[in-house]
C-alpha cells in the first residue's frame, strides 16, 4: 500500500471533507449573505470526477469521507456519488462515509443514503422554535428539516444535531435542545461561530464562547467525561440525565488544530489544507489533464499535504470585526 499522508507537523490525514456544491436552499444568517453569487456549472466537477479524486485519497490512507456543501443533498443525482463512494467502504479502505446536511431533502433521500452505506449523519438545526428557524435560515420551514431528521432516524441512520451557538439568538434554548435530543435519541453538538466570509450582521455581537455555555449547562446537567471520538473536532461528554452525548466545537476558546487530521476538497477540485487559511491546491488541472495517471494524481495530493499549515488564527472581538477570510463556510462545507 502507499505510504500514508503525513503533513509537515506529523499529523496523519485520514479525513476528507468533500463539498459537492456551493449552493444551498437556505441562507443561514451566520453562514451566507442573502445575495450570494454561486459558481457557474462549468466550473464544477462531475460526480464521476469527484469519485475519482476520492479514490486517490483513499489509496493514500483516507478512512473517512464526509459530504458537505453548501447543502450536499441539493446537488442533482448526489445519491449516485454516495453509491460510488459506498462501494469503496471496506477493510483496508474507507471506514466511514457520512454527510452534513440541513435536512431539507432527507425525507426524500434518507433511505438511499442508508442503502449506499451511510450509517450516521449530522444535521444542522440551530433552534427548535419555528419562527426563529425561519429568521436564521431566512426562509426555511422547520417542519421540513424535522421531517427530514425523523425520516433519517426511521431509515436507521444515527443523527447528530449541529447547532451554532449564537448569543441572544439561541442561547436560551440549549437546555430544551438537550432534553429534546435526549427524548428522540440524538447526539448534539454546539459550535462556536467562525469568522468566514462577509455576512449581513456583525459576528462579534453574536459570538458566544462555549467555555461559558458549558459552565452554565453544568448547573443543570451532569456532564460526564468520555473519550468517545469521531475523528472530528468535537470534545464530547455524556449527559447523565439523558444518556446522550453533547459535543463542543471550540475553535476560538480551545484550539484543536494540533490534532487536525483533515483537509477539504471543493466542488471545483480545489483542496483547502486548512479551514482557517487560504492555502490551496488545484487538483482539477491534473485531474482533467489526459497525461495524468493515478500515480500523478496521488503525487499532486502529496504535494498539497506537504503544504498544510499548522492551524487557523481566528480571533473574534471588537477589534476584529472583519472576517478572517473572504471565503464563506459554504465554499468548503465547514
Ligand atoms: P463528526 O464526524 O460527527 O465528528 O463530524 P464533524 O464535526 O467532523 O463534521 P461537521 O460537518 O458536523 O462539522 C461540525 C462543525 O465543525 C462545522 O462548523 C465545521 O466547520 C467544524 N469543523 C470541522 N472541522 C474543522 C476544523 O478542522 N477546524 C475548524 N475550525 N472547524 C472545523
Ligand atoms: N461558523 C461556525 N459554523 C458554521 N456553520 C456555517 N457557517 C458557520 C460559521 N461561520 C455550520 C453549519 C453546519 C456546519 C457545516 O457548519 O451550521 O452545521
Ligand atoms: Fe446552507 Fe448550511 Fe450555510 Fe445554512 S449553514 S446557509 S444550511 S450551507
Amino acid at each position: 500500500a502507499a505510504a500514508p499522508l503525513v503533513d509537515p507537523f506529523g499529523r496523519r490525514i485520514t479525513y476528507l471533507r468533500v463539498s459537492v456544491t456551493d449552493r444551498c436552499d437556505l441562507r443561514c444568517v451566520y453562514c451566507m449573505a442573502e445575495d450570494m453569487t454561486f459558481l457557474p456549472k462549468a466550473e464544477v466537477l462531475t460526480l464521476e470526477e469527484l469519485d475519482r479524486l476520492c479514490g486517490a485519497f483513499i489509496r493514500l490512507g483516507v478512512e473517512k469521507i464526509r459530504l458537505t456543501g453548501g447543502e450536499p443533498l441539493v446537488r442533482k443525482n448526489v445519491i449516485s456519488l454516495v453509491r460510488a463512494l459506498g462501494a469503496r467502504l471496506g477493510a483496508g479502505g474507507l471506514r466511514e462515509l457520512t454527510v452534513t446536511t440541513n435536512g431539507t431533502q432527507l425525507a426524500r433521500l434518507a433511505d438511499g443514503l442508508r442503502a449506499a452505506g451511510v450509517r450516521r449523519i449530522n444535521v444542522s438545526l440551530d433552534t427548535l422554535d419555528p419562527a426563529k428557524f425561519t429568521a436564521i435560515t431566512r426562509w426555511g420551514r422547520i417542519e421540513q428539516t424535522l421531517d427530514g431528521i425523523f425520516a433519517a432516524r426511521a431509515a436507521g441512520l444515527a443523527v447528530k444535531i449541529n447547532a451554532v451557538a449564537l448569543k441572544g439568538v439561541n442561547e436560551d434554548e440549549f437546555d430544551r435542545m438537550i432534553a429534546w435530543c435526549g427524548e428522540h435519541g440524538f447526539d448534539l453538538c454546539l459550535i462556536e461561530t467562525m469568522p468566514l466570509g462577509e455576512i449581513s450582521g456583525d459576528r462579534t455581537e453574536q459570538y458566544l464562547p462555549l467555555s461559558l455555555v458549558r459552565a452554565r449547562l453544568r448547573q443543570r446537567w451532569t456532564l460526564e467525561e468520555t473519550d468517545y471520538r469521531t475523528g472530528g473536532p468535537a470534545r464530547y461528554y455524556v449527559v447523565r440525565e439523558t444518556g446522550r452525548r453533547i459535543g463542543f466545537i471550540t475553535p476560538l476558546t480551545h484550539n484543536f488544530c494540533e490534532s487536525c487530521n483533515r483537509v477539504r476538497l471543493t466542488c471545483t477540485g480545489t483542496l483547502y489544507m486548512c479551514l482557517g487559511q487560504e492555502d490551496a491546491a488545484d487538483l482539477r488541472r491534473p485531474l482533467r489533464d489526459p497525461g495524468t495517471d493515478e500515480a500523478g494524481l496521488e503525487a499532486a495530493i502529496r504535494e498539497a499535504i506537504a503544504r498544510k499549515p499548522r492551524g487557523h488564527d481566528f480571533v473574534i472581538d471588537r477589534r476584529h470585526r472583519r472576517p478572517a477570510l473572504a471565503r464563506h463556510m459554504s465554499v468548503t462545507g465547514g
